[in-house]
């Protein structure tokens, strides 16, 4: 029997990606960490591989990058080569890579030093700043499979809008990275590129769908990537790796001519928006993409500049906290950084109210009828275009064999109705919560984890999440890291006892520490809509307070 079209499309676009890389960045047999290695954040220091010239340059962040590029103290060319070699690195050890763009990237850098020279002036913020994309973004010339075989070899035709904006503004293209096909999984896994893993423990994910992005990021292969997020798909790869992010609203960050799931689909959107290593980048990436007024180009986004007037912030803070939603409670881990962030914020000053989100229990509900309103129908035309199976957990939630009914379009507005009288009641709560605090003012934001449990086992598709609320009322989301796993602290207390049948499932899915050993915590600062100054100015706050402490 001959072998089915889609393998020989695997094969072909695996072996393009490796031809890409510069043999002389293949690391050599004699260093490569076994696969029994889990622990391979530290091979760029530990190897030898890297001069220590390499090691700063990529260890900065983003806007440090810029300033030294800006003051002519480094080059855009010596920092995106050393840039593309730890990504070249960071390909073979967490296969994260999609598309590789090093040539191309490494060409255009020597055009903006030369510009800088000649000109003696920048072309714009992020000069010379290399920036890596999910694989959705379109740079033309190259392929945006999003994980399905019947994309590849289809390269796209014109830029992303926000790849021409970025561009306008400095910054350079090196690379595309990897999710899982369909875009809608917890974990960044499709048949093309396979399986990225997490740096810290390979045993370990970086989530989804933005997972390549995330663990590019938290190797320091890249400085600041793009994710996009629909369910949680910024704000879960970045709390599993440390990140600093955003999951902006809709309407701040151009969507246009990406390539996605779901066209069409506008009941909840999906958002593009930054994962980086320091606040300082996503107010850096924000401020310069508002800049450059994205609604003249794009008529999805709002007419909105950069408002420095809401970056301003009270010195005292009202938080909201949540331990959970009210259903199901977060793993030890996540209750730990939970605790460290009120102690410090409280130390600070700030003001910490309980506020659960009992609304998103209902979320789940409302967008995952959002997401299947089609009964599956897009996932399995574009799988079965070239007979690729589904990965496990889509193949039991949407494929042929899970047999969902298509909604009529009466049904689908009723949902949608649904959402709204979900956003007034939760509007409402949050407006009261004026009558508790003493600013006088609601709450400025709510924290809480993005997850019950830390960066999880491969395997996909887990139990419970917190990221639905976010997305269904488009409110502005912030991830901020806190702490790690701790095999001492970490434990489930013998005493402990779950609220609900769910609670107990999500906690025997955590089980132990030893899960997740290594795996980095991060929490979401969730605000209201249009909201990004305000988070942005927020995440400053809380890293200057409450740190991180690994
Ligand atoms: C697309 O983007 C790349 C990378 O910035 C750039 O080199 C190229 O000129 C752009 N192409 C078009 C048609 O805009
Ligand atoms: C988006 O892509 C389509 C082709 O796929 C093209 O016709 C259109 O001009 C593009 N828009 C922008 C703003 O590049």
């Amino acid at each position: 029997m001959a072998e089915p079209i889609w393998k020989s499309i695997v094969a072909q676009k695996q072996a393009e990606r490796l031809s890409k890389i510069p043999t002389e960045w293949i690391i050599p047999e004699g260093i490569l960490p076994p696969p029994k290695d889990q622990f391979v954040q530290d091979f760029p220091q530990k190897s030898g591989f890297f001069t220590q010239r390499e090691l700063q340059l990529t260890e900065a962040t983003a806007s440090e990058v810029v300033a030294m590029i800006a003051s002519r103290e480094w080059t855009a060319t010596e920092v995106t080569t050393a840039v593309c070699k730890r990504t070249a690195v960071a390909l073979q050890l967490l296969n994260c890579v999609t598309e590789i763009y090093f040539e191309e990237g490494i060409v255009r850098a020597k055009e903006l030093d030369e510009y800088l020279k000649r000109e003696g002036k920048t072309v714009g913020p992020l000069h010379g700043l290399p920036i890596s994309l999910k694989d959705q973004f379109n740079l033309k010339g190259l392929d945006s499979t999003i994980g399905y075989c019947s994309y590849a070899n289809k390269p796209a035709e014109t830029n992303s809008t926000l790849v021409t904006l970025l561009a306008e503004a400095g910054a350079i293209f090196y690379v595309k990275s990897n999710v899982p096909s369909t875009l809608m999984m917890g974990e960044s896994v499709n048949n093309i590129f396979g399986r990225t893993v997490n740096p810290r423990n390979r045993q370990l994910t970086t989530g989804g769908s933005s997972g390549g992005e995330a663990a590019l990021v938290t190797f320091r292969a890249s400085f600041l990537g793009v994710g996009t997020d629909i369910g949680g798909s910024i704000r879960h790869p970045s709390s599993y790796t440390g990140l600093y992010a955003l999951r902006p609203s809709h309407g701040r960050v151009s969507y246009q001519n990406v390539t996605n799931t779901y066209l069409g689909q506008e009941a909840v959107r999906s958002c593009a928006g930054p994962m980086c290593r320091s606040p300082e980048d996503v107010r850096l990436f924000m401020s310069s993409l508002v800049g450059t007024k994205p609604w003249l180009y794009d008529p999805q986004c709002l007419p909105l500049p950069w408002r420095t007037e809401e970056e301003k912030l009270p010195s005292k803070l009202s938080f909201g906290f949540a331990m959970g939603d009210g259903h199901v409670t977060p793993s030890p881990p996540l209750r730990r950084a939970m605790d460290i962030t009120k102690a410090k914020l409280l130390a600070a000053g700030h003001e910490i109210i309980e506020f659960v989100p009992y609304e998103m229990a209902t979320a789940a509900e409302i967008i995952y009828k959002m997401w299947e309103a089609d009964g599956g129908y897009e996932f399995q035309r574009d799988t079965d275009a070239t007979g690729e199976p589904l990965q496990d957990f889509i193949e039991k939630w949407v494929g042929h064999s899970a047999g969902v009914k298509p909604q009529t379009a009466f049904e689908t507005w009723q949902n949608q109705h649904q959402r709204a009288l979900l956003a007034e009641k939760f509007l409402n709560r949050w407006q009261r919560t004026a009558e508790q605090t003493s600013t006088g003012r609601p709450i400025d934001a709510l924290i809480m984890p993005s997850t019950p449990f830390p960066a999880i086992q491969h395997g996909g598709g887990y139990p419970w999440q917190y990221g639905t609320l976010s997305p269904l009322l488009d409110l502005t989301t912030g991830v901020f890291p806190v702490t790690k796993v701790d095999l001492e602290k970490d434990r489930v207390p013998d005493d402990w006892q779950p609220i609900s049948a769910k609670d107990k499932e999500v906690m025997d899915y955590y089980g132990k520490p030893e899960n997740h050993e290594d795996a980095l915590i991060g929490l979401a600062l969730i605000a209201r809509r249009l909201e990004e100054e305000k988070v942005t100015a927020m995440m400053h706050v809380i890293r200057n307070v409450v740190g991180v402490d690994y």
